[in-house]
């Protein structure tokens, strides 16, 4: 058995998670489901569902990752042998993988919008072709590198640096933003509580949206978990990356929505958003003071590419580990092989925007859903609740009076809500 690697402490860990769990979901969508879907009504709807259903599938992946010790296949081998649990292996293997292919195209825009901070000379937007390769490619290629220096030196040094970095990042872009003329209506429309636009549609989406943006269903929280030692609390460790989370989020809103308002345009959500309107909002701050618009787009598009970036090496961390363990490889090698599999994959969407389309919505609606859903099953239902709630005190050592709370919503309220989620992609 070789020797695994273990994150140094809480403060490592909720870093890590949260590098995993900040990400484009927090900067392109949050802010414009905030403002569309009722405001302060959403938020608090959104708060809701990040700790009351999410924390519980949170936990389920996590103690599955730190009972085990092990990669998300090695995992689900170690406490379901030979079965058809395997399969929620399997899937959390293949699905990251997958994800990073597009992630990682997003993540090459990002680099690209950076470097033409510089001049504001941002064209058309055109997600095609050789260039976006080229910024792809480097990307991932970084992404790989941080994942081969290993889960301490690379992936631990490199999530305690960013989400510092990213928070400060924020605020400043906030700061400047505030003072922007006609601000106020984006204040307003991320604000503005509007409980009629409270609906069963609403409550899907804010949980839909909760579960991508804290990497839920896709091994990744499996996969961090295997790297936390015995005595780390996991329900703080869940917590602490679900308000980090969402606090990043509606400081983002707040750095981006009062912005475009006072460019006098409405706000879009996903790369429209980031890659339209925003670099035309840049624009329009440059034509007092060109200055002002470089340093804040050159901000901005580097805190899409540090955010995009964290959560990059999560998903990659998760085959890397599998390739590891169960095929024996050194990291380096590991890494190499997911760079060129997710490299070949992203062809695909690099030179079809349709591919790219349903790659995204695919995996995002339906394999990351179906991964949470067999993970909460898994655990509320096939392990023994001994076990779970064991494993959830670290052996009573730990709020073993929220405990039992908790159990219940990972055997029956989590199941019900994915399972919602997962019936309203098809129907909504
Ligand atoms: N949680 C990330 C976000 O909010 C998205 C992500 C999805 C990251 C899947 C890793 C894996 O953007």
């Amino acid at each position: 058995m070789q020797k695994r690697e273990h994150f140094g402490g809480r403060a490592a860990v909720i870093m890590a998670m949260a590098g995993s769990a900040i990400g484009l979901g927090n900067i392109w969508r949050f802010p414009y489901m905030a403002g569309q879907y009722g405001g302060a009504a959403f938020i608090l709807i959104y708060i809701l569902c990040s700790f009351v259903l999410s924390l519980p599938i949170f936990l389920s992946e996590g103690l599955i990752g730190r009972r085990t010790h092990s990669n998300a296949i090695g995992a689900m081998k170690t406490l379901a042998p030979k079965s058809i649990w395997t399969a929620l292996g399997y899937l959390s293997v293949i699905t990251p993988t997958v994800i990073v292919s597009y992630y990682s195209i997003v993540g090459g825009w990002a680099v690209e919008y950076f470097v033409k901070s510089f001049s504001l000379s941002f064209g058309d937007f055109i997600p095609e072709g050789w260039t976006v390769l080229a910024y792809g490619t480097v990307f991932l290629g970084i992404s790989c590198l941080i994942v081969a220096l290993g889960v301490k030196s690379g992936i631990e040094k490199f999530s305690k640096f960013s989400i510092p970095l990213l928070f400060v990042l924020i605020v400043v872009i906030l700061a400047y933003s505030l003072t922007m003329p006609g601000s106020e209506k984006g204040v307003e429309y991320l604000l503005k509580p509007d409980f009629s636009k409270l609906s069963g549609k609403t409550f899907a989406f804010a949980l839909g949206q909760s579960f991508y943006s804290l990497s839920l269903g896709m091994g990744i929280i499996i996969t961090y978990s295997s790297y936390i030692s015995k005595d780390e609390n996991l329900i703080v460790s869940g917590a602490g990356t679900a308000v980090a989370d969402l606090l990043f989020a509606i400081l983002a809103g707040f750095a981006i929505i009062p912005a475009v308002f006072s460019a006098g345009i409405e706000p879009s959500s996903g790369p429209g958003l980031i890659f339209q309107t925003l670099p035309f909002v840049f624009g329009r701050m440059g034509e007092a003071h060109a200055w002002i618009g470089v340093v804040i787009s050159a901000l901005f598009f580097l805190t899409v590419t540090v955010a995009a970036m964290t959560s990059s090496v999560s998903l990659i961390e998760v085959g890397v580990a599998y390739l590891i363990e169960e095929k024996h490889l050194k990291r380096g090698w590991a890494c190499l092989i997911v760079f060129l599999s997710v490299w070949v994959l992203g062809l695909v969407s690099v030179f079809s925007g349709k591919a790219f389309g349903l790659i995204d919505a695919f995996s995002s609606n339906f394999l990351l859903t179906v991964g949470a859903l067999l993970a909460v099953l898994f655990v509320g239902w096939k392990m023994k609740k001994e076990d779970v709630l064991e494993e959830i005190t670290n052996g009573g050592k730990v709020n073993s009076r929220i405990a039992p709370a908790l159990y219940f919503l990972i055997r029956y309220i989590a199941p019900i809500a994915v399972l919602t989620i997962f019936i309203s992609n098809f129907i909504l």
